[in-house]
């Protein structure tokens, strides 16, 4: 008998990787339908055969909201969708936000973080695990209200150089955009990297156009797939564009941490020792806490560095622009704001100081309606690690659960007539038991933003120095058709807006 079976397998041996292969592709198979049969329960629009809810999804960035509104108002709360074989689940409601964002356990990022890796490698926005915890845990400190506090002093300059610039510009209707991203670049690189780079007289434009380019791949990548694919990536001459800019990018900020690790090393322990810079960058931060024994390499406090450049300046100037043209259509809420400044500024025309900031409650109503109304990260989303439960509906494991606060902000249930433009409901006694995962501008939980306060700062800042100086008047109304999902929520077209001095009121 033993004989036989010998002679049995030494005759099929050949075909034995053949079997192999084909019993693998059936448990996948069977693992991949199992999985589409549950998420199959979840409410979402009829899947076409192959193409999944391909012909649904929307053909530009400029549908992206409309499209996504339609189909989170048919299906509210949570959506199941596919495109081809790649499944999401689409969160629209604060109830379906909460178990997932709120869970130690859903900490990895989705599918669509993989085009930012070339440039970012694993810092805080993309790394998992042991790695994210003891970064989070190591850079928080940086982020404390009393950290925070030099680098007003940074924002409150390049206000400064803003406003200048918009007086130069005349009282005619101008394209904010290209104004603001300029300050919030120079904010960024400052207190980032210590370094002024001065976005706003004109210069580093090498170092803008390879930002710009890498953006512009990142955002490629998002919406064409196949582009992730490197030989495509690299037969479409992609990659040799990608190549040129991070090198630029990546050698750029390992030159800055030489010149700092070498001061540091001199003794030189805060740069308010150095001859060559004032103030402390988060760099030096991070730096510090090499020095102090914690184990970060020079190649981890690049990816760091880099990820504070991505996250922290085309996020701000979105929230910006838009509150901008917010208030600009919004007269009331514009003369509120004036009083405001008025009256806290007292007639000084020194930049306001952190209480200043703290006494200007209702720019800071406003501006938090307006990342309400159009919240500057468009989408974010998580990869489960295991099954999870959402509304009641089981989602597998191995599932990306993607959000979406644009709509997670205009629930009727937490935010009542939800497309007004209304600061008011931020008022303590408004905001009192709304339900926490109901507002999602910087996420939630243990990986929300880490830079919420700064940013917050930096928005107060610029907008207080420019409401000091000017009377704002946007040239259109709002609606969604203008809305533009890019990396951050950008425009389709400009956003015209004109810029009257005060004193010649
Ligand atoms: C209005 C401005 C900003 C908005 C709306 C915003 C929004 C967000 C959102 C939604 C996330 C979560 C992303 C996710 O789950 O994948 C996030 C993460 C993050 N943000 Fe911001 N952000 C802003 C400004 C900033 C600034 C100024 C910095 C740094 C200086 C910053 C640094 C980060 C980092 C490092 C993470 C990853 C945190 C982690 O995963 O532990 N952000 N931000």
């Amino acid at each position: 008998m033993a004989l036989i079976l010998s002679h049995l397998i030494e005759a099929c041996s050949p075909y034995i990787p053949v079997l192999i292969f084909l019993v693998a592709i059936a448990v996948l198979l069977g693992d991949r339908s199992q999985r589409t049969r549950i998420l199959r329960k979840i409410p979402g629009p009829p899947a076409y055969p192959l193409l999944g809810n391909l012909p649904d999804m929307p053909r530009n960035t400029r549908e992206i909201v409309p499209v996504m509104r339609r189909l989170c108002e048919r299906f509210p709360g949570v959506m199941h969708t596919s495109l081809g074989s790649i499944h999401y689940v689409v969160v629209s409601s604060a109830e379906a936000a909460e178990p997932v964002l709120g869970s130690k356990r859903f900490l990895d990022k989705g599918i669509d973080y993989g085009p930012v890796r070339p440039w970012l490698g694993l810092g805080l926005l993309t790394s998992t695990g042991d790695k994210w915890h003891t970064h989070r845990k190591l850079i928080t400190p940086a982020f404390h209200f009393a950290v925070l506090e030099p680098y007003l002093e940074v924002m409150n300059e390049c206000s400064g150089a803003l406003v200048r610039r918009l007086r130069a510009a005349g009282t005619g209707f101008i394209n904010v955009w290209p104004f603001i991203s300029d300050a919030t670049l120079d904010v960024i690189c400052e207190t980032a990297m210590g370094v002024n780079l001065s976005f706003q007289s004109g210069s580093a434009s090498e170092y803008k156009a390879a930002l710009q380019t890498m953006g512009n791949i990142i955002h490629m990548k998002s919406l064409r797939p196949w582009l992730r694919n490197d030989s495509i990536f690299w037969l479409l001459g992609w990659k040799h564009t990608q190549d040129k800019a991070l090198n630029f990018l990546h050698s750029f900020t390992q030159s800055v941490i030489r010149e700092r690790k070498m001061l540091l090393k001199e003794g030189m322990n805060t740069p308010s020792e150095t001859p060559s810079r004032k103030r402390l960058a988060f760099l030096d931060l991070l730096l510090s806490s090499a020095k102090n024994g914690a184990l970060l390499t020079d190649e981890e406090i690049r990816e760091e560095v880099d990820t504070f450049m991505f996250e922290g300046h085309d996020t701000t100037s979105s929230g910006i622009t838009w509150a901008l043209f917010n208030i600009g259509r919004m007269p009331e809420v514009q003369r509120k704001i004036h009083d405001e400044l008025d009256e806290v500024m007292a007639g000084r025309d020194t930049p306001p100081t952190r209480d200043d900031l703290a006494q200007m409650k209702y720019l800071e109503w406003t501006i938090k309606e307006s990342m309400r109304v159009c919240p500057p990260v468009t989408t974010y989303s998580r990869t489960l690690p295991e099954a999870a439960q959402i509304l009641g509906y089981d989602v597998p494991a191995g599932t990306d659960v993607l959000f979406f606060p644009h709509m997670i902000h205009r629930d009727p249930r937490h935010w009542a007539d939800p497309d007004r433009f209304e600061p008011e409901r931020f008022q303590p006694e408004r905001s009192a038991g709304r339900h926490p995962y109901s507002y999602l501008p910087f996420s939630a939980g243990p990986r929300n933003c880490i830079g919420q306060r700064f940013a917050l700062m930096e928005e107060k800042a610029v907008i207080s120095a420019v409401l000091r100086e000017f009377r704002v008047e946007s040239r259109r109304q709002y609606d969604e058709s203008m809305m533009n999902v890019c990396l951050t929520l950008q425009s389709n077209g400009p956003v015209e807006v004109r810029f009257v001095p005060r004193d010649r009121e």
